[in-house]
């Protein structure tokens, strides 16, 4: 990540929000009509910071729709519906009378693919009185900071990714019996530590949500050194946290990154709009 940004973007300002990454992007409006050299900037503030925010935007579904496609391909969420008048939009909606959030829980989305999302991008339409912020981690950092010798072990490991994991499943079970929809068991294997298509550099790719051991090894086997990556990949100093405002953008790399949507505002709705775009095969 670049130290100092002076001088790297010309059309918009970039304003890290942690060490660790993120970063809040200034001086653009999503829904207007921007030059093919602003997007350019954004993808590469995206890519130096992992997952970048807007503040204040203004969208409906069709303009976040056609922002999201300045930076790849809007793809059909698996287990979720969009949204009638624009499918590609998914509401990721937590009532009032609910208890169990969507995204709730450290995950990268949908691994269970065998061409994960290169990306998602929130916009924010109702946000609680307090808390529903989003927790996000660095997974190049997380990678780089093991052990030489645990790095080597795990560049020859396979995870094995499944959608059926009890915590993650359980976070869209509700919207899937009000759309009257059965789980649909998806599963995929992807290298333990990834190397982004972009940048190169590799990430630590298993997550609490959806990988369920390492292939060729027994869930019993595999579960002491997960559990010991689960907790080493969202240490607090890897993460920046994001407090949402009717409006807010956050639109991050999931080859990449890590998110948790905290689920600490009972009584209260949430109602965010998300579009996902397509990824390669992690290699
Ligand atoms: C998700 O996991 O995509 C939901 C994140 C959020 O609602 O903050």
């Amino acid at each position: 990540m670049p130290r100092n940004e002076a001088g790297r973007y010309r059309h918009i300002e970039v304003h890290p929000v942690a060490g660790a990454l993120g970063a809040e992007i200034r001086g653009v409006n999503a829904a207007g009509a921007l030059d093919d050299a602003v997007i350019a900037e954004i993808r590469q503030a995206f890519l130096d910071h992992l997952v970048i925010f807007f503040r204040d935007q203004k969208l409906t579904p069709h303009e976040q729709l056609a922002f999201s496609r300045r930076f790849g391909e809007p793809m059909e969420y698996p287990q979720l519906k969009g949204l009638t008048e624009c499918p590609l939009i998914t509401p990721v909606i937590k009532l009032a009378h609910e208890q169990i959030n969507c995204g709730g829980g450290w995950h990268s989305d949908t691994t269970y693919l065998a061409q994960p999302p290169m990306a998602s991008m929130l916009y924010a339409v109702e946000i609680p009185p307090y808390g529903g912020d989003t927790i996000f981690a660095n997974q190049y950092t997380a990678y780089e900071t093991l052990s030489e010798g645990l790095r080597r072990a795990l560049d020859g490991l396979v995870g094995v990714n499944t959608s059926t994991k009890a915590d993650a499943s359980k976070t869209r079970e509700d919207r899937l019996k009000a759309a009257g929809v059965a789980m649909k068991v998806l599963t995929s294997e992807h290298p333990v530590a990834r190397t982004h298509p972009e940048t190169g550099r590799k990430a630590l790719y298993v997550n609490q949500g959806h990988t369920a051991r390492f292939k060729g090894w027994t869930e019993e086997e595999s579960r002491p050194l997960l559990d010991y990556l689960f907790q080493h990949q969202v240490r607090p100093e890897l993460t920046c946290r994001f407090q949402w405002q009717p409006g807010s953008i956050a639109f991050w790399d999931n080859r990449c990154v890590q998110h948790n949507a905290v689920n600490d505002y009972a009584g209260f709705k949430r109602l965010m709009h998300r579009v996902t775009l397509a990824g390669d095969t992690p290699r």
